[in-house]
């Protein structure tokens, strides 16, 4: 028997050298996307209870956040904008002076050549009944009078100066509204990073209050039902006909094989998000010294890559540079 078994698969497992040499997925930091909630009128960072770490910015803590994420190498920010006042229609989220608009103007000035800002193209955080839309008479979220608005505020943030604006409503037809209005404004190098496949999860729970939702119900009109995967094909399709550039997948981790399905039909980059309960659930273990959070981490990240995204948005971006430091 000596000498069996003949094959043995730990060799290539027995050193941090080898282990280095064969390891199939990388991360860098510029796949990494940090995304940013920059709260109007606030005077110093609100701590977001739910996402232990992570805060509504001032506009200048915010600024500091982009210009460190910028020093981190780092592919981009993603801005989120809490306002003040919100009304039926989320009119602050066309308004050039709202507070996102100003915050990617902010952020612009802080980025550097390569840092891209990015923006959350939505009216969530701007309606003051919490839908990404505008509601009907009869309380529906109303598709085509939304795209309307999208397209005003895709332009708005364009505007602004935002590189790439992400249109996250899931409305029919938004990715093409929003191209058509943006080369229709000159804005032709504006990137569209396409929320495409977006499933109404219950993993967004801490994002509510790091925007300060006002949603009551849920968002099962318009967001994926989490039991169809053929529906996110259909969806990544539309997007890329309509003209995405970018075709994202949310949440990552409940949906990992939708990413990978998604990353095998599509030609575009796809991107997955690392939301705020994913963020959660392995904040709260770690705090109870329940798991590694530092190894939680990096093999959250890894996974999200492993199964095909090609850019990770995570809440740990700029930590993860660090840790990334650490291990190589
Ligand atoms: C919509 C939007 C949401 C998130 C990003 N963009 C909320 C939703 O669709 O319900 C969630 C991000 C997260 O949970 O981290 N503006």
């Amino acid at each position: 028997m000596s000498g069996f078994p003949d094959v043995r698969p730990r060799r290539l497992r027995s050193s941090a050298a080898v282990r280095r040499l064969v390891a199939e997925t990388t991360l860098q930091p510029r796949q990494l996307i940090l995304p940013l909630f920059v709260r109007e009128n606030a005077t110093e960072p609100i701590p977001i209870s739910s996402m232990p770490g992570v805060y509504q910015h001032t506009r200048d803590t915010a600024r500091k956040a982009v210009a460190e994420a910028a020093a981190r190498g780092l592919g981009g920010v993603m801005l989120f904008g809490v306002p003040e006042h919100k009304d039926a229609t989320g009119s602050g989220g066309l308004d050039p002076n709202g507070i996102l608009n100003v915050a990617i103007r902010d952020a612009v000035s802080e980025a550097g050549d390569e840092l891209l800002v990015m923006s959350d193209l939505c009216l969530d955080e701007f309606t003051d009944h919490g839908h990404c839309g505008v509601l009907d008479a009869a309380g529906r979220v109303d598709n085509d009078a939304t795209l309307q608005l999208y397209a005003e505020m895709g332009v708005a943030q364009a505007e602004a100066g935002a590189h790439v604006v992400g249109p996250s409503g899931m409305m029919d037809g938004q990715v093409g509204a929003v191209r058509k209005a943006l080369d229709g404004a000159g804005h032709t190098d504006t990137v569209i990073l396409a929320y495409s496949v977006k499933y109404a999860s219950a993993f967004f729970g801490p994002f509510r209050e790091a925007v300060g939702s006002s949603l009551q119900g849920d968002r099962k009109t318009y967001q994926q039902d989490p039991a169809n995967a053929h529906d996110a094909i259909r969806e990544v399709d539309l997007d890329v006909a309509e003209g995405a550039d970018i075709v994202m997948v949310k949440p990552a981790l409940a949906y990992l094989d939708i990413i990978r399905q998604v990353r095998d039909h599509v030609d575009v980059p796809v991107a997955a998000y690392n939301i705020s309960g994913e963020y959660a659930m392995v904040e709260a273990a770690a705090a109870n010294g329940w798991i590694d959070r530092e190894r939680a981490i990096l093999e959250t990240l890894t996974a999200i890559r492993r199964a095909g995204a090609d850019i990770i948005l995570s809440y740990w971006a700029a930590e993860a540079v660090h840790l990334l430091d650490r291990v190589r």
